[in-house]
């Protein structure tokens, strides 16, 4: 069985910094052609300037040979002006502009507290289509790890949409049915989804055991949770595209006191998208997913080439080379049931 696909891309991408990119920039290359790449670095992406230095560091660690388009955002610190936001949409390397409520996960201590304090930068975006990337969480430590995303719509994203209808909204990594249904009810906005909350529910994770290489922010839900994403990735609505939050920490950092959230997806992320949508019967939905919707939500042409997937199957590796130390690949040691020729 054979499967050819427009060559997809990744709408949300951690590819880190430095020695790391040796590993993360060929990962990435090997399937995809495009990625929006987090501003999460320390010190975070918060200018035009950095931004173009932080991709020419990428190109530098691309392999000859591969071809790789990564395109920037800036992290929404709240001294983040509009004048940066006009000089960001200006630049033909600039695609959004990402909100981390402060505190909410990896690097995120220069988030925004209040969003009423970046009030007119958004509402610069909203007049010049820069979209807002989201990371969906409330930061209240009163607020149970497992509710945070869907008390982030009621108290944080809806009165957003109702006060800047016009904003570009993309509500990343979406883990709830409660996201599922208001992506929906607002057509205008789109999501992405990553491999890992298709094929893990928090059991997973916390049952029999805990699985570090599993705890990721937003944290696995329940499975019913995971069953609303399902639908949703496969459905070949345009709203839900793929994004992989591919999200390496060394292996020492994860397997800690206090571990690191994030999931290094990126190797062998197509391939296992791929089987959940077989596994769901959905194959044919696989392209509009990966390759069609994020180009027609960003306003961005559709790949020309192609990828091809053989019904083949391989055992992921455990882990490789990070830097100076290593880190886990999901998956790892376990088989996958496609493979990218
Ligand atoms: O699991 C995650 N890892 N979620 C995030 O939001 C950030 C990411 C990271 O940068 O490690
Ligand atoms: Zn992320």
């Amino acid at each position: 069985m054979e499967l050819t696909l427009t060559r997809p891309d990744d709408w949300h991408l951690h590819l880190r910094d430095d020695a790391a990119l040796l590993t993360t920039v060929p990962d990435t290359a090997r399937t995809f052609h495009r990625a929006i790449v987090m501003p999460n670095l320390k010190p975070p992406v918060t200018t035009v300037e950095a931004a173009i230095g932080y991709r020419e560091r990428i190109l530098d660690a691309l392999p000859s040979g591969m071809s790789f388009d990564p395109l920037m955002t800036l992290y929404l610190a709240p001294e983040l002006s509009p004048s940066t936001i006009r000089e960001a949409v200006a630049s033909a390397h600039i695609q959004g502009v990402k909100l981390y409520p402060r505190g909410a996960t990896t690097n995120s201590d220069a988030g925004v507290a209040n969003l009423n304090g970046v009030m007119t930068t958004l509402e610069t975006m909203a007049e010049v289509g820069l979209p807002l990337l989201i990371h969906g969480e409330v930061t209240d430590r009163s607020i149970d790890i497992f509710d945070r995303e869907a008390v982030f719509l009621d108290k944080t994203l809806g009165p957003l949409m109702e006060r800047l209808p016009t904003l570009r909204v993309v509500l990343e990594h979406i883990t709830t049915e409660d996201s599922v249904d208001f992506v929906k009810a607002h057509p205008e906005m789109g999501a992405t989804i990553t491999v890992h909350h298709l094929m893990y529910e928090r059991n997973d994770m916390l049952a029999g055991g805990i699985r570090p290489h599993l705890y990721c922010l937003p944290i696995l839900k329940r499975s019913s949770h995971r069953d609303a994403l399902i639908e949703a990735a496969t459905s070949g609505e345009g709203q839900f595209f793929l994004g992989t939050d591919s999200a390496p920490h060394a292996i020492s950092d994860k397997e800690s006191d206090c571990g690191c959230a994030g999931c290094y997806t990126a190797p062998f992320a197509l391939e296992l998208y791929a089987e959940v949508f077989e596994t769901h019967g959905k194959l044919d939905r696989l392209e509009a997913f990966a390759s069609l919707n994020g180009p027609d939500f960003y306003g961005l042409p559709r790949n020309t080439d192609t990828v091809t997937l053989i019904k083949k199957e391989s055992i992921i590796p455990l882990a490789k080379a990070f830097g100076e130390k290593e880190v886990r690949i999901l998956r790892g040691g376990e088989p996958v049931t496609w493979s990218v020729i």
